[in-house]
């Protein structure tokens, strides 16, 4: 795996922003695997100063993106749906007919992520995956279990999960308790995969996530599967790794 260090959220952003915009300008036709929480939000607001600059173009760009909460409306406002109009979508010449999330809010879940991971292949397979880690090490929603889910299935969140995102919703018995996600065989297909890590409480995950054998318990440990993972981190994620392994990052 490749680490980029990163000064800051800044220059993270800054990082990640341009490592997209050269996956869509080297292809314009991308399918891009999308990540929502608070860690990609400045890389969206990256991407679309470089769309407004005039320095990438995303009118042939598909998207899929890694999840979706279960049993609250797309336009709710705390949706996946809602997150990537308001954060992206809305902001960049993206067709919205080419961007895909699960439905998490359809009677048969099973046949929506059947459908979903049928969708992915038809459209050519992930180019770029990009992701963000749960302290659990959740990557997508694949929380901790005993094995590495292959495909897009159900998931019941984890309570530490429901607690981090509880931010976002008025309580925390607001948060949904099941999502769709991606598995780790849908991301592990990925041809590329960028991660982002940023802030002191990841620095533990981040360590994890590089120095454990893989672990179902800790599931972004099968990162260490792919054969093409950047992962771009800022100083205050890093602080683990340059404590207790630093040669990690030669
Ligand atoms: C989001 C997702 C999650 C988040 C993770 C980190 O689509 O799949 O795995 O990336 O929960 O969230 P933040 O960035 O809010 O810390």
């Amino acid at each position: 795996m490749k680490i980029i260090q990163a000064l800051n959220y800044e220059q993270l952003s800054k990082l990640a922003g341009e490592v997209i915009a050269t996956q869509v300008n080297e292809k314009t036709n991308s399918l891009l695997g999308l990540a929502t929480g608070s860690t990609p939000t400045k890389t969206y607001q990256v991407l679309a100063d470089l769309y407004n600059a005039g320095k990438v173009d995303f009118s042939q760009v598909k998207s899929v993106n890694l999840d979706e909460y279960v049993g609250i409306e797309q336009n709710h406002s705390q949706s996946y749906f809602t997150y990537m109009n308001e954060n992206f979508f809305s902001h960049v010449n993206i067709d919205t007919a080419n961007t895909h999330l699960p439905n998490g809010n359809v009677d048969d879940l099973q046949t929506e992520c059947k459908n979903y991971e049928t969708l992915i292949n038809r459209l050519g397979g992930i180019d770029l995956q990009l992701l963000g880690v749960g302290h659990n090490g959740h990557i997508g929603f694949n929380e901790p279990a005993n094995a590495f889910p292959e495909a897009t299935h159900v998931v019941k969140l984890d309570d530490r999960t429901i607690k981090a995102n509880a931010r976002f919703f008025e309580s925390e018995a607001d948060v949904p308790k099941y999502a769709v996600t991606m598995g780790i065989g849908t991301i592990l297909k990925a041809k590329k995969i960028l991660m982002l890590v940023t802030g002191e409480d990841k620095a533990d995950i981040l360590y994890k996530t590089l120095t454990l054998e893989p672990t179902p318990e800790v599931q972004s440990t099968a990162l260490q599967f792919h054969k093409d993972v950047t992962i771009i981190a800022d100083e205050k994620a890093l602080t683990k790794i340059k404590e207790l392994n630093p040669e990690l990052l030669k």
